[in-house]
This record gives C-alpha cells, structure tokens and sequence, in this order.
C-alpha cells in the first residue's frame, strides 16, 4: 500500500509560540512601520512569510554539530568540515566562507568588476544587482520571454535567454568579466532552471572564455524540481543532478541561509587559484580570516550538515509540495498566482488581483500590507517598490508585481498552510476595495528594506 499523505518528515521537539492579535491591533503596529512591513516587530506577526532566508529550523543533528563548533582563529577543525561539505556538493577546489550571501557577492563583484562592466544574470536577486552596480558595473538581467509572463507553464521559467546571452557576448565580450546564473530564479518566481539551460549558458561562456558563476542559494530545490519535471533526470538523485550543475560553472557564491538550511552563513567557491587569493585578499578586510570568513565554528558546523539535510528527498519532496499544496488551494478559489508554483514560496500577482490600481500606486506593496491587516501574514513585495528605481534615479515599473509568500523550511505545518489559504482567499474577495499607495520617503539603493510609505487616498481600503 503507497499512502498518499506527504508528511512533515520530522518531529517538533521545541516549539516557539506565536500571538494573535486582532485587525485593530496589526492596523496601529502597520501605521506605526510606516506602512512597511519590514519595520514591523516580529512579534506582531502571526505567520511570517517575510523570506525563508535564515528562518529555517534547524536539525538536531545541527544543533549537535554547533556543540563542537572549533572557535579558533585559524585552521579550526570546523572549517575542514564545513570545506569538505562544500567540496563534497560543488566540486570547487577554492572554498571561502562569508557571513551570507551578499558578502560573497560583494567580494566576488569587487574582485572582478571594473565601472562599466556588464554582469549578465538570468534574473538579479536585489543584492547581486545592487553589488554588482556596487562595483560600478551594469545588472542585465536576461530570462527568457516566459520568465516575465506569470501564467505561462513553462515548466523552466527561470531559464535564461541563450541567444540574447550570446549577442551580449559577440557585442560586448571585452566588457563581461563574469556570467551569472541565479538558481532558482527567485525575482521571476523562485522557478527553476534547467539543467539543459546549464549547459548551454556554460558552453557559450567557454566559448567565450567568460567565467560562469552560481548563484546557488537555492541548488537543492532547484535540483528537486529538474528531477520532477525533467523525465531524463527522474531517476537521478537531487544530489548528483546538484553536483551537475555545479560541475558546469567555475564557481559559486551561495547564502546558507537558504539551502544551507542555517540561519547565518555563506560562501564564495571557485576553481580558479588566482581569482582565489583575490577574493581571499578582500575577504579578510571585511570578513575575516579565510578559514572563519565572518563566522563563529558552529556555524560552519550547522551549515556543513544543512547543506546535506537539504538534499534529503524526503525533506524536497515535503517542502515543495507544501507549496504547490497552498498554490492548489489558491487555484481553486480562483486567486491570481504565478504559475506552475516556485520552489521556495508562492507569488500572488497583484496586477491580476488588482487590476484597477496602476503601477505607479504600487499594487503588490499594497496588497502586502492588507495581508498583514487582515490576517497577521507578513510577505514581501516583489515589485515596483523594490524594482522600480534605476540607477540614475528615475522610475521604470517593474516587469511583474508580485507578493512573495515565502516558506522558512521545516517551521510550518499543514494547518499553517491551511490558515494561509484561508486568509489569501478572503482577502482576494474584498480585492476591489483596496487602493494604492505612495512612497512618502526612501533611500536611493535597496529602498524597500526601510522606505516609508502611506495610501495614495488617504485610507488603504475603501
Ligand atoms: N541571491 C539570491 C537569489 C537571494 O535570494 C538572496 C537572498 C541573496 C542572493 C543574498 O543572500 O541574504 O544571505 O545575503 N535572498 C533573501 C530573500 C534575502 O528573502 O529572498 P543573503
């Protein structure tokens, strides 16, 4: 008998209460965040579902780990742990620890980039855009046309362009000192790339002599979702389809606190020596030394068993399926989402839902702050706000305007979900009474993480 109910495949052995509040409430904490529901306090939200980025649970097998955390300053055992680990999945000869994600970025841009270089990514994470610009250099963001549609089914909307890669390369080769690919694509969705789509972007950088680079923050569910909708991968494991993928670039840089499955952490690994010892040279002007790189030992140790929990098939097989669950749910009740469901979190599009607020009234924005109203749900806007300024400080509407529900690993159950569900349907009925909002002020770069912001009409709903 094959059941057909996907568990949680863990037991809670600690839990963390979180506190209900009332509409009234969380309309007096939103007004007082500035209408911004990254200035809220954590402990006014109910479900958080900001980002599943270092709000994972951890394992015990983890926490046991953290407990023979090597503290020195130099050569700690730890690091040869967390090394082999990184070394074990990626194959990189040069592993180089940083504090999270964007630090890695922020080496590797500054190491590699000169003003006016173009740095080419199927679509930039928010922070790979704002250190490569960092760095003087320009973030072309080239998916494939599918990738900006929200209802098209490619199974593969995170792919990049091939073509328009190689016309950047013929045109402006001399200009490109590294090629990104962002798996999976979290600002088209969290969908996946494929691996064929690897392949080619690999191929045209070796012909091109380019360094390729991932960003592998989420390799593992992207690994996942290759082995589920490639029929040529479905009898492979996720870790050898992962160990592929990494086979085909010349490097990474990767926050941990993703599919490290810790809550700090991360790291820049590379095959090539020269570029190493560059990255090294900054690393231990802002990081560290090159065996801590801005960790203590027990992160090293947390994240050299995360990085292999993530591979787990019974932990994939639950987590992407808690959120096509939800996106099945949504579906049914006629919610606008971005399909087919991404790997990490589930994207309501706020220019279907909300059609008759423009762009320049930031639907998404408003939409993320009605969640948290009416439900105690905090999720993040992916759209105009976070988007919508170019460099030169004048504003482009961004291609989609999503909300982000974005699952911390292993945290929630099946009953969260549901409350989810329920929450996204009723506030998709009173979709016609919410009105736009307007920045009242904002930093230039980044501006999402603090701007201020007030309805456009005086009142949020009508
Ligand atoms: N690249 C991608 C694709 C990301 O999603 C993130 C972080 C980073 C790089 C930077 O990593 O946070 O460790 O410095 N994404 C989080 C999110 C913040 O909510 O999606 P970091």
């Amino acid at each position: 008998m094959k059941f057909q109910t996907i568990i949680e495949p863990f037991r809670i052995k600690t839990v963390e209460p979180i506190r209900q509040t009332t509409p009234e409430e969380r309309r007096i904490a939103i007004e007082k965040a500035h209408n911004n529901v990254f200035l809220l306090k954590a402990r006014d939200v109910l479900i958080d579902l900001l980002t599943d980025s270092g709000t994972g649970a951890m394992s015990v097998y983890q926490w046991a780990g953290m407990m023979k955390g090597d503290e020195s300053y130099a050569g700690a055992r730890s690091f040869d742990v967390f090394e082999k680990s990184v070394r074990d999945i990626t194959g990189f000869t040069h592993v180089i620890p940083t504090h999270q994600g964007r630090a890695a970025e922020h080496i590797l841009f500054h190491s590699l980039v000169k003003p006016g270089d173009i740095v080419p990514n199927n679509t930039h994470f928010d922070t790979t855009r704002a250190n490569v610009e960092d760095a003087g250099g320009i973030a072309l963001d080239l998916p494939i046309k599918e990738g900006t549609h929200a209802q098209s089914t490619h199974p593969f909307k995170g792919n990049m362009d091939v073509m328009a890669l190689e016309e950047t390369l013929e045109r402006h080769g001399d200009r490109v000192p590294v090629v990104m690919m962002t798996v999976t694509n979290n600002s088209e969705g969290g969908q996946p790339v494929s691996l064929e789509n690897i392949r080619e972007v690999s191929e045209i950088c070796k012909r091109y002599e380019v360094p390729f680079f991932i960003d592998a923050c989420r390799f593992a569910e992207n690994a996942w979702l290759m082995k589920t909708r490639d029929a040529s991968l479905a009898n492979r494991s996720a870790r050898s389809i992962a160990q592929e993928m990494f086979s085909l670039a010349d490097g990474c840089t990767m926050s941990a606190k993703k599919d490290g499955l810790a809550n700090i952490g991360g790291f820049l690994a590379m095959n090539s020596g020269p570029l190493a010892l560059k990255c090294r040279t900054r690393l231990v002007l802002t990081e560290g030394f090159p065996t801590y790189g801005g960790l203590a030992g027990y992160d090293l140790e947390a994240i050299a068993v995360g990085l292999n929990e993530a591979l787990d098939e019974d932990y994939l097989h639950y987590r992407i399926r808690s959120i096509e669950y939800l996106g099945e749910k949504l579906l049914l009740a006629g919610v606008p989402i971005v399909t087919p469901m991404g790997g990490h979190a589930l994207y309501l599009d706020a220019k279907r839902m909300l059609p008759h607020i423009p762009q320049r009234e930031f639907p998404a924005w408003a939409l993320s702050l009605v969640l948290y109203v009416e439900g105690g749900i905090r999720a993040a806007e992916i759209g105009s706000v976070m988007f919508g300024r170019r460099p030169d400080g004048s504003e482009k509407p961004a291609d989609l305007e999503l909300v982000r529900l974005a699952f911390p690993r292993r945290v929630y159950t099946q009953s969260h979900v549901d409350y989810v569900a329920e929450v996204v349907i009723h506030v998709n009925s009173m979709a016609s009474r919410i009105r736009g909002v307007k920045i009242v002020e904002a930093p230039p770069v980044l501006r999402h993480f603090t701007a201020h912001m007030a309805p456009a009409h005086g009142r949020l709903l009508a």
